[in-house]
């Protein structure tokens, strides 16, 4: 079987290397997308274990020289829809265009569901389908006239991970799955301290929790494909309970966080009881007023270095003087405090320029459609 993992562009390297370490074989990778296959236990695990893609797609159709619809309609009729169907499963379907003589996307989705609803027709002796069961979303992408159809195993994004109820309710929350990525891509160790001067509801400290704990980010939710006719559930009970028994807290970590929101602090706290991870170390402080004794960020005597990884804020909604002093204010505790590596997510450009130096690395990620850099100092 042939799987896709999505992710934001600039992450599939990351992703690529994740499904590696999970020992699933990789076929290419492509922007935004990473293809690989395996039996359907290699999509439990990838939804299960994924810590930075956004969707997990099962891949049934890849084929070139899609430009008409009749042919649009041939390519997807020819699929064994009733073997992954039920008479009252619902089955919306979207469709993406890029650069293809089929620019309609909703002519392109018309006539997908009408294929499929033959196909069905063929086995169901329905006229119409009540779409009222399960849910199976089927995404075509066509671009440069290639049509790839799938199926979206995960169901919500992945970044849901089932921690972060409050976030609904906060200005400014990162997606679980760009902060696992910024841990990843930060080269942060469990061994290193880690501290978050800017943490709002924690998301870059508990991803590094549950990397250091080995805890799955999918073990909290729900996937798409467990009420589908293909689920296995014995299989899929097998997967889990792999997960639960790799979760390991016998390695001591150090997590320190503060923010200048008391809100955003109580917030973190009750992440970390949904979680019920082991402490991290949090306070309410501005940056402009924490000291390196406050924090308590002492860098171990095994481990030399100390890290921060974090998503200070970049003016959007702020007034540009604070930011400027923000940025002022981290700039001349990155000078005055040695041994610790800074990692800082922003979409703020001028902060080479008020650390007086170029960072080391500056990758290009986007947050929410923002385009943003990872600084690494
Ligand atoms: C972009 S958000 C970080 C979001 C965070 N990564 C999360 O997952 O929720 C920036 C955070 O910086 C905090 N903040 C703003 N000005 C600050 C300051 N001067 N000192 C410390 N924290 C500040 C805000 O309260 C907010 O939580």
């Amino acid at each position: 079987m042939l799987f896709m993992a999505t992710c934001s562009f600039g992450l599939e390297k990351v992703v690529f290397d994740e499904l590696k370490k999970l020992g699933i074989w990789i076929e290419h990778k492509k922007d935004g997308h990473v293809f690989f296959s395996g039996e359907i236990d290699a999509m439990y695990r990838a939804n299960l274990w994924l810590r930075t893609a956004d969707k997990v797609f099962l891949v049934l159709k890849q084929t070139k020289a899609i430009d008409t619809f009749e042919k649009l309609f041939e390519a997807v009729y020819e699929l064994p829809w009733p073997d992954l169907l039920r008479g009252e499963s619902t089955f919306p379907v979207l469709v993406k265009s890029k650069k293809s003589k089929l620019t309609s996307t909703p002519a392109c989705q018309s006539i997908v569901k009408k294929a499929i609803v033959k196909k069905l027709q063929t086995v169901y002796p329905e006229t119409t389908f009540p779409e009222s069961g399960e849910e199976m979303v089927i995404q075509c992408w066509l671009e440069n006239d290639e049509l790839i159809v799938a199926i979206n195993t995960s169901g919500e994004g992945l970044h849901r991970r089932g921690y972060r109820q409050n976030a609904l309710h906060t200005e400014t929350p990162m997606r679980e799955n760009l902060a696992a990525a910024l841990v990843n891509l930060s080269g942060w160790e469990k061994e290193m301290p880690l501290y978050d001067p800017f943490c709002g509801t924690g998301t870059i400290l508990l991803e590094a929790a549950m990397i250091a704990y080995n805890i799955a980010p999918g073990l909290g939710r729900f996937f798409a494909f467990e009420k589908w006719k293909m689920c296995d559930t014995d299989e899929w009970e097998k997967v889990r309970k792999v997960a639960l028994e790799s979760r390991d807290e016998t390695t001591k970590v150090t997590l320190i966080g503060s923010d200048q929101s008391h809100e955003q602090i109580s917030l973190s706290l009750e992440n970390i009881q949904t979680l019920d991870i082991p402490p991290i170390k949090l306070f309410d402080q501005d940056i402009r007023k924490v000291s390196l004794e406050g924090v308590g960020f002492k860098p171990t005597s095994t481990i030399e270095k100390g890290m921060i990884v974090t998503n200070p804020p970049y003016g959007i909604k702020s007034d540009a003087k604070d930011i400027e002093e923000i940025y002022q204010a981290l700039a001349r505790r990155y000078h005055a405090w040695k041994g610790i590596s800074w990692h800082i997510f922003t979409a703020y450009e001028n902060i080479e320029k008020v650390f007086g130096q170029e960072a080391k690395k500056r990758r290009k990620l986007y947050n929410g459609g923002i385009k943003c850099y990872l600084y690494s100092f």
